[in-house]
């Protein structure tokens, strides 16, 4: 087991960005070099056949348990994400939603998307005002910020179509761990108690995860949660969906603004989707397609670099950082542009990966100079018609690979914990697009394309991923952290790739993000050292320090055959195998 520890996990705002530029301007100290390689040199934790890399060690070990009992790698994904339900309740969830990426050991792949939806009263104005201002507050926290869950379902989807343990056997262990309770981490105490008023203010009870102040080592029991997950084991889909749970979540939003209906619960699928595949070099990725934008931009990202020596450049080294948030800016304009829900929306999938296309994009690139972002907009595609409209990675002993990321959307999710149910309901409704052009908690934009309707999927930056190398499985990868989830995949990919690190090296080496707008590579503390900053800025560069971000949790087949894990040291991130 690796367990590793030592950065705070990262969620803030724009506005945090602006502060941290005005408090924070050069808090680190670089080695002076341009070109570096990561402080942390050592191999992650390796084991022969299987693996579970998760945000926390008891999920790990639930997975792992239920891989050692002949239980496959989607078995194992299922307990996983119910535990980490228990275990990690700023992410892990029942009350939010997920996609999930999988690999077969005979190279067949697929996609589910359980992503929440917008629950049938929403409007596209609902969190504007009269005046037609958006009231930010409405879409982040409260009753009114949650979408129609989805990962009930898929979890039971899964089950029903991959599962060979029987369905009671893997939320059986979540239903014991929150019954007698998750011992507290540094982290999880800190989360709780930062977030403490926020759950006092947006519930009418107390809840129970603000009954006291938490200390790391103190046990934290989940005795409502622990029922709903017996009717989930008893019933499946319908322990969620109807009956007394369905009844629960229709109560709590009753007690203030919510307005998700015992309909909407029952009316919920999950959906399985054709997967983003597209080449790199001589690798295989396999992504989520929308309504995540994650495997699409991460496609666009990777073929508009594929023609610059990056590894000659250096990792984090001036050129390769330029390069790269050029290719950034431009893929998250298109991303503000196109896409969205495919059942509402035609997103021009096929044009946004034309190699044509993304070569053209990148031909007003200059290696000299940055491009302003008010100068680049979404780009002219082919002809389409336009309708306007906790991460985890398991690998199991047959070789099956399962890529999943799963969400609330802000840490704790809308803050709603649904009384006698006793989980978190997402904040995902701010992930659509309440006006064009408005930011979103992640300060990203979006149009027409991410409009809100009634029982459409909000978009989503979800990169779960697995790459193939030869026909074989390469790499499980993906990562939470909203907006700066599909660039902390594309470098960890390219820091394996292209800059020769082991995988757990990839993880833990600094991260940096462009995201078209706002103008400015957000980088945490240790990604760009003086000399590289000020050659950035000479390009035109603006440079915005952040706090760490993400809980990248990825597994590396290694040429040996073994597997070696990478586990975010960001968070209480753990890998696990045999
Ligand atoms: N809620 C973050 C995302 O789906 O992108």
């Amino acid at each position: 087991m690796q367990k590793k520890s030592t950065l705070l996990p990262y969620h803030t705002s724009v506005k945090v960005w602006l502060l941290l530029i005005a408090i924070l301007p050069t808090l680190f100290s670089g080695c002076g070099k341009t070109t570096r390689t990561p402080e942390a040199s050592q191999q992650g934790y390796t084991s022969d056949k299987a693996m579970v890399v998760s945000a926390h060690p008891d999920a790990s070990r639930i997975g792992l348990e239920i891989l050692r009992k002949g239980g496959n790698a989607f078995d194992a994904a299922i307990a996983t994400q119910f535990a980490l339900a228990v275990a990690h309740p700023a992410a892990g969830n029942l009350g939010g939603g997920g996609f999930l990426v999988y690999r077969q050991s005979d190279g067949s792949v697929g996609s589910l998307d359980y992503r929440e939806k917008a629950p049938g009263a929403a409007t596209e104005t609902m969190y504007q005002d009269a005046q037609g201002e958006v009231i930010s507050e409405l879409s982040l926290s409260g009753h009114l910020a949650a979408g129609v869950p989805g990962s009930v379902a898929g979890m039971y989807e899964t089950h029903q179509k991959f599962g060979s343990l029987p369905w009671e056997e893997l939320v059986q262990p979540s239903v014991d761990l929150a019954r007698n309770g998750v011992v507290l981490t540094e982290k999880e105490a800190n989360g709780l108690n930062s977030t403490r008023d926020r759950f006092i203010k947006h519930n009418k009870h107390l809840p129970y995860l603000a009954v006291k102040v938490w200390n790391p080592g103190d046990t934290l029991k989940h005795p409502d949660l622990a029922r709903t997950l017996e009717h989930i084991r008893d019933k499946g889909r319908d322990g969620f969906y109807k009956g007394e749970t369905a009844d629960h979540i229709v109560k709590e939003m009753q007690r203030s603004n919510g307005i998700i209906t015992h309909q909407d619960l029952e009316k919920y699928t999950a959906e399985w989707r054709q997967p983003i595949t597209g080449k790199y070099k001589d690798y295989k990725v396999i992504s989520m397609g929308p309504p995540s934008s994650g495997g699409v931009a991460l496609m666009q990202l990777l073929t508009m670099i594929e023609p610059y020596n990056i590894s000659k450049y250096g990792w984090q080294s001036p050129e390769t950082i330029h390069l790269m948030a050029e290719a950034e800016r431009r893929v998250y304009a298109d991303r503000a542009a196109y896409l969205g829900d495919p059942d509402f929306v035609k997103v021009p999938v096929e044009q946004l990966l034309d190699q044509e296309y993304l070569k053209d994009r990148m031909k007003s690139v200059s290696l000299e100079k940055a491009t302003a972002s008010a100068e680049i907009k979404e780009g002219v595609l082919p002809v389409y018609e336009s309708e306007q409209t906790t991460h985890l990675s398991i690998v199991d002993a047959a070789g099956n690979a399962v890529s999943v990321t799963t969400t609330l959307n802000g840490s704790y999710g809308s803050k709603v914990i649904v009384e006698g149910a006793g989980f978190l309901l997402n904040n995902e409704m701010d992930d659509f697009s309440a006006k064009p052009g408005v930011p979103n908690m992640y300060g990203l934009v979006g149009g027409k394309a991410n409009a809100i309707a009634p029982g459409k999927r909000m978009l989503s930056a979800m990169t779960p991923t697995i790459l193939e190398k030869d026909g074989k499985l390469f790499m499980v990868v993906g990562t939470p952290g909203g907006s700066t989830i599909i660039t902390s995949v594309y470098q960890t990919i390219l820091n394996v790739i292209e800059h020769n690190m082991t995988m757990q090296q990839a993880v833990a080496a600094p991260r940096f993000h462009h995201q078209w707008l706002p103008d400015a590579i957000q980088h945490e503390p240790k990604a760009i050292n003086p000399e590289v900053r000020t050659q950035l800025q000479n390009k035109g560069h603006k440079l915005m320090e952040r706090s760490t971000y993400g809980r990248v949790d990825v597994i590396l087949v290694l040429p040996n055959g073994k597997l070696e894990g990478g586990a975010d040291p960001r968070g209480d991130d753990t890998a696990m195998g045999y």
